[in-house]
């Protein structure tokens, strides 16, 4: 595993994180205590210090899994999590994003990670006029003091253009991390804000790595998603056209004999602007199959073969 400090903060993060929506039970699989256990275990043993969590992936649920599993060792990880919304169901969330809300968050999500500070805490994919609430971000800046909450992180939403500005005012609001989402088959963040992170020295979490499972090369046309996973909301053209992709991407990038989700995230972290992936892990094997892309180097983009 190599290790990377997170833009000026003093977090020396692993270049391979843990995403932990999953645990939230929204991607067809409901999780246990002993095999979050077991995963953590794995992570260890692997390296991974990272993780990411949000408010949202169940009631706090992924949270309260990560809280049981770290208590013991809290101190060697990093955790992140995210505030703004208050979780009702599946897929049902609504937003609550008053400094108010924000308040009473952090200490749902203080009590169910069973720990007194959060390394990072991020805004959860928030508007413009919101991330400008000056109570807003003064109630940040009073849980930066308190030591509540060590660092600031803003994890954007989806439709990366919309968020540059936000992007641009990071320092001036005491954002030192930037989540956003980067893979081979979305590009976007390279020319919308990627330039704009290098120049405040931002941290960077490459969030939905493997497009959400598209880029590991095992869904084949036809593949489609039970019910409870958060997958089955998108259309069939739009499954095809991925699966269209990721298949000229094997034939055309990935050197024989690789596995494509390490490769997929290894290629993520070769932009100089990322510091990390954030992968979503649904067992033991995810884990360290996708711990060890953190020991691949690919030379460069152009020449994807290359890599040791
Ligand atoms: N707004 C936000 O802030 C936001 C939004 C989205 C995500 N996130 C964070 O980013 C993390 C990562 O994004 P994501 O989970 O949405 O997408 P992702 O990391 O691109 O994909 C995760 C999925 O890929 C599959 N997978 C993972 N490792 C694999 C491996 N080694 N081999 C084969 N398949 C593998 C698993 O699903 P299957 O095995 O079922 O295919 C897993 O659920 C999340 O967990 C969350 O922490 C944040």
């Amino acid at each position: 595993m190599k290790y990377r400090r997170l833009g000026k903060s003093n977090l020396r993060v692993s270049v391979i994180g843990m995403g932990t929506w999953q645990f939230g039970g929204e991607w067809g699989k409901d999780f246990k205590q002993d095999e979050v256990d077991q995963m953590f275990d794995a992570a260890r043993e692997e390296g991974i210090n990272l993780i990411d969590t949000a408010e949202c992936y169940g009631d706090h649920t992924s949270e309260s899994f990560i809280g049981n599993a770290i208590q013991r060792d809290r101190a060697n990880w990093i955790v992140a999590t995210k505030f703004g919304h208050k979780f009702h169901g599946h897929m049902n969330r609504t937003d609550e994003r008053s400094a108010t809300h924000v308040a009473q968050q952090v200490e749902d999500s203080l009590k169910a990670l069973k720990t007194d500070y959060i390394d990072l805490f991020q805004y959860h994919s928030i508007r413009y006029e919101e991330f400008t609430n000056d109570e807003l971000t003064a109630l940040l800046q009073k849980l930066l003091k308190s030591g509540k909450i060590r660092h600031l992180g803003n994890s954007i939403s989806g439709q990366t253009r919309k968020n540059v500005n936000q992007v641009d005012e990071s320092s001036a609001r005491g954002v030192e991390a930037i989540q956003v989402i980067y893979n081979r088959l979305d590009r976007t963040p390279e020319e919308a804000v990627f330039g704009s992170c290098q120049k405040q020295n931002l941290g960077v979490l490459a969030r939905v790595p493997l497009a959400s499972g598209f880029l590991s090369g095992k869904y084949k046309l036809g593949s489609s998603f039970g019910r409870n996973d958060v997958r089955a909301g998108q259309d069939r053209a739009t499954i095809d056209a991925k699966l269209w992709e990721v298949e000229e991407i094997r034939r055309r990038e990935v050197p024989a004999g690789a596995e494509m989700a390490q490769w997929a995230l290894a290629w993520c972290l070769l932009h100089p602007a990322v510091t990390a992936v954030i992968p979503g892990c649904k067992d033991v094997a995810q884990v360290k199959s996708n711990a060890r892309a953190g020991g691949l180097e690919m030379i460069s983009n152009d020449h994807p073969q290359a890599w040791k």
